[in-house]
């Protein structure tokens, strides 16, 4: 189930105590709106997730899903520990100030700078995920001259109930070393056996929006039959075991995921067992949701513009953004709710589709959703766009890229500027100088 919306005297829609027509307004559209009371409520239900369970443990954002300075200075704010994926994601945190050793690095083809750039600037680990990042690891650590941390990721096996372009737990995937091929157990013995790999834990990654903990619960029953015999094998097994990230959030009022504490527990408890029935040591667990800390709280204002209604009785509403600030409708078909921000009182009138402003057919919003009648001019708000949308948006058609505020409290703050159409050119070489006609 969707939070209702808040609504104000004024018919409008409010979000964080703050007037939505303003926001829009005051900082134009598409905007993304980030409600920063609910990515505190997040943070603080993974954590006790975990406040009753007899188990060590760190959550870390998945800055994936929204990485800018204000967003990872927040993460930082609320004490989670911090997932990057790239070098331009690294960079962000250490810009941002985030403590070096709280974050770890995943990737499957991390470059060698990327490597030398994360190790120089002693992040906490490294989470490697194939034999050549493993080979390139060895390099940086002579260049250091000192051991590197690292988690291996490992492939389990397990498919997950979730779109295929966002599931990776499954022998096919592109990600990691495959429990099935024997390139896991190879992998492990080549960290233990090396001293330049200070072997800190062992990772696995399911897939994402996921609305129970089945998958990852026989991940956890996979792995440790196999660590079993590692354990028997090399006499050690290490510290930490990292089962991702993947929870999933309520887009649209039919779905309904598993709240924080009902998705971790049984998971811990998957490795409770596992360790108790092995006589193993029970490892610290780490978890990275990315999706679930940030999803719920971003809501994207857009302008309503053009209308048109064919033969077929199918009326499109355009809006002034699309497949741009939000790529998921066409890339994983996701569906999204929305509502008219400045006339949040009134009730449905007519089913329409909401069309992007790209030049392409499939730049659709939201097929099928009943609104008030809607006008040019009006504001449309759709929920639940905080993860992966200001992290996937792109200049497609070479549309500026929208500002994002935070809101909280009854207060506004910009955090990212909207680009210009300076922005856009500003790494075009030109052929000729312009202001100089051709002939
Ligand atoms: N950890 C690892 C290793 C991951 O690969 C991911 C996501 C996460 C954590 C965080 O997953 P989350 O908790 O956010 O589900 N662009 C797609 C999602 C791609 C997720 C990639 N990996 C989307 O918009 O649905």
């Amino acid at each position: 189930m969707l939070e209702k919306p808040s609504v104000n005297q004024q018919g409008h829609l409010e979000i964080g105590g703050v007037d939505a027509v303003w926001l829009s307004k005051t900082y134009g559209t598409p905007l993304y709106i980030y409600d920063v009371r609910k990515i505190r409520e997040k943070a603080a239900a993974f954590q006790a997730a975990f406040a009753d369970l007899p188990v060590r443990y760190q959550v870390a954002y998945a800055s994936k899903a929204f990485s800018t300075i204000a967003m990872i200075q927040l993460v930082d704010e609320l004490g989670l520990a911090l997932d990057v994926v790239s070098g331009g994601e690294l960079y962000t945190a250490l810009r941002a100030g985030f403590p070096a050793e709280r974050i770890h690095f995943h990737g499957n083809n991390k470059s060698l700078e990327e490597l030398r750039y994360a190790v120089r600037e002693n992040i906490g680990a490294i989470v490697v995920d194939n034999f050549y990042e493993l080979e390139l690891l060895k390099t940086v650590s002579r260049e250091i001259g000192k051991p590197v941390n690292i988690l291996l990721r490992l492939t389990p096996g397990v498919g997950a109930d979730t779109h295929a372009y966002i599931s990776t737990g499954q022998d096919d995937s592109k990600f990691g070393f495959y429990l099935s091929t024997g390139d896991a157990r190879k992998a492990y013995r080549a960290a233990l056996t090396d001293d330049r790999f200070h072997l800190v834990g062992l990772h696995f990654h399911i897939g994402s929006q996921l609305f129970t903990p089945d998958a990852h619960v026989l991940a956890v029953q996979r792995l440790y039959k196999e660590l079993e015999q590692w354990k028997s094998e090399f006499g050690w097994l290490p510290n930490v075991l990292n089962v991702g990230g993947g929870f999933g959030i309520a887009y649209t009022d039919g779905d309904e995921p598993t709240e924080p504490r009902r998705f971790i527990r049984p998971i811990v408890e998957a490795v409770l067992a596992e360790c108790r029935a092995r006589s193993l040591e029970v490892p610290e667990i780490w978890i990275e949701p990315g999706r679930a800390i940030v999803g719920e709280a971003g809501t994207t204002l857009y302008t309503i513009g053009s209308r048109k209604t064919t033969s077929g009785q199918k009326t499109f509403i355009a809006v002034d953004g699309g497949m741009t600030d939000n790529l998921r409708p066409a890339l994983y078909q996701s569906k999204y709710e929305a509502i008219i921000a400045n006339r949040a009182d009134q009730t449905a009138r007519e089913r329409v589709t909401i069309a992007g402003k790209c030049c392409e057919s499939g730049d659709i919003l939201i097929e099928d959703i009943d609104l008030p009648e809607a006008r040019p001019g009006d504001i449309l708000a759709v929920f639940c766009t905080g993860a992966y949308g200001y992290a996937m948006a792109n200049n497609y058609n070479r549309l500026p890229r929208p500002a994002v505020v935070f809101v909280e409290d009854g207060e506004a703050r910009l955090v990212v500027e909207r680009e210009t159409f300076e922005d856009l050119i500003r790494h075009d070489l030109p052929l000729r100088d312009p202001a100089r006609s051709r002939s």
